[in-house]
């Protein structure tokens, strides 16, 4: 996989979240018309409410371990489920204060909740914190994958979850043209991508008991550890 680092992405990917703040939960939940179109004709109708449903009902409703959500982004699908997981430790980590900022606003009166800034590819958490490590829509904006797969895994501890969804190529032209013509030029997406195939090959190295499956170009997953 050729991998691009942080250092020289950190500034963009800011910037794009920064200039996609106030369009990201109204695109991503398909909050009007335009989106709805968007998400139609480049996604297949993939709807990511329900994509993001189906992942988080991997984690109980009495839950009472320790949550990473990495990233974050304004906790548009994760809101509701981590207010009501109050015997759980959540942690809630992004590279964008601007997104984390809107997360915050969402999330900040609740005590069994913190909030990271940081980066995924060097996550400040001793090995094996963590129960469960949810990365939802992170690694198609991740410029460092290969630092992200070994970091969530690092924290992870044996027996942990690993669950989330991300783009991968090779689903559908049109999508595969969107994120390389758009998406990527705008840095919201940042290359390489994976296919279903190297997904299966990474969760399968890492981790036992996997589980993935595909809606249109998005794949989501969980495993054990
Ligand atoms: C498409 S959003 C997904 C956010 C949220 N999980 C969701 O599904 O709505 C991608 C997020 O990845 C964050 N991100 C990009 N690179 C990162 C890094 N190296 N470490 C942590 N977060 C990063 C961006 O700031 C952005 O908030």
């Amino acid at each position: 996989m050729n991998i691009s680092v942080l250092g020289t992405g950190d500034d963009r990917i800011k910037s794009a979240y920064h200039a996609s703040k106030n369009i990201y939960d109204n695109v991503l939940t398909q909050g009007s018309f335009l989106s709805k179109l968007y998400i139609n004709f480049f996604w297949s109708g993939t709807d990511d409410i329900e994509v993001a449903n189906k992942i988080l009902s991997y984690i109980p409703e009495d839950f009472d371990g320790t949550i990473l959500d990495v990233p974050v982004g304004t906790a548009v699908f994760t809101e509701k489920k981590w207010k009501n997981l109050t015997k759980a430790n959540i942690i809630c980590l992004d590279y964008s204060e601007d997104m984390l900022d809107q997360a915050k606003g969402r999330l900040s009166d609740c005590s069994h909740i913190s909030f990271v800034q940081g980066d995924v590819g060097k996550l400040p958490f001793e090995n094996g914190k963590c129960d469960v490590v949810l990365s939802m829509n992170g690694f198609h904006a991740f410029p460092d994958k290969k630092k992200a797969f070994r970091e969530t895994y690092r924290v992870l501890k044996k027996g942990g979850s690993f669950i989330g969804c991300f783009y991968i190529k090779g689903k559908s032209g049109r999508t595969d043209w969107l994120v390389k013509n758009i998406l990527t030029k705008k840095g919201w997406f940042t290359p390489p991508f994976l296919t279903e195939e190297n997904l299966l090959k990474v969760l399968h190295k890492l981790y036992s008991k996997v589980e993935c499956h595909t809606d249109g170009s998005i794949a989501y997953f969980k495993c054990r550890k």
